[in-house]
């Protein structure tokens, strides 16, 4: 089951939902560019990583000092703001997709607002036809755009584009990857068995180490091997 939680990000009772709302409490309160992306997201009905995973984010790029990341589905720029939080501090530059013109001028305006501009450019378009454009050697990638795929393979396709545009010990984060436990199903729609798919193949890519979190909607967390 899938709700909007007050900060308008979704919630994903997969695990608990009464352990979801303690962790959201726990959290510090977020600045006026957080809080109002987290509104809006209300308002439209957005989906955003929310507070927690958006400081999972933040602390994954700050922990391995991560430079040079990509985003894949910025929308609004709510985790791109506590990924550029880390890469202010590392020196490092957010590259991020994103195929809602209006969502990416958005996203732009936010950034800037956040005064994180100049570390900063936001791609409008299709992932499949900016990724093969792309300098290889990311430290991280960010791919949030499972649930949109428009067909059983697009998920499996995203996964293989980003496998050579890491480093070799580059770090790739997938969200979504329970999709609300829909990954249970045996006669499960395309989208969900496209991230069933992803999940075999992630957990078996030649080049990655990879797990599983159920954490939120679940991540995936995968580390390109030397
Ligand atoms: C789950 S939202 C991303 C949320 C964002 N990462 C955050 O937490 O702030 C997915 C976004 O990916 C975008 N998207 C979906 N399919 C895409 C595609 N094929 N190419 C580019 N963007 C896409 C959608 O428009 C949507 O804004």
């Amino acid at each position: 089951m899938i709700r909007n939680d007050r900060e308008g990000a979704m919630r994903y009772d997969i695990t608990n939902i009464a352990i979801e709302d303690y962790l959201l409490d726990l959290m510090p309160p977020r600045d006026q560019v957080l809080t109002e992306l987290e509104e809006r997201a209300l308002i439209h009905g957005l989906s955003l990583v929310g507070p927690v995973q958006g400081q999972f984010l933040y602390l994954q790029a700050l922990n391995m000092n991560a430079r040079k990341t990509l985003e894949i589905g910025t929308t609004t720029g709510y985790a791109a703001i506590y990924l550029l939080r880390a890469l202010k501090q590392t020196g490092g530059h957010l590259t991020a997709i994103e195929r809602h013109p209006e969502r990416v001028v958005l996203a732009k305006e936010v950034v800037a607002s956040a005064g994180l501009n100049e570390y900063c450019t936001i791609h409008s378009g299709e992932w499949s036809t900016i990724m093969p454009t792309l300098d290889h050697d990311f430290d991280l990638i960010f791919l949030d755009v499972l649930r949109s795929a428009a067909n059983e393979g697009q998920a499996t396709q995203a996964l293989e584009l980003c496998v050579p545009l890491l480093r070799t010990g580059g770090v790739l984060i997938a969200d979504n990857v329970l999709c609300s436990a829909q990954v249970l199903e045996d006669d499960a729609p395309p989208v969900v068995r496209g991230i069933q798919a992803f999940n075999k193949r992630l957990m078996s890519h030649e080049q990655l180490e990879s797990v599983i979190i159920p954490l939120r909607d679940g991540v995936a967390i995968c580390r390109k091997r030397g």
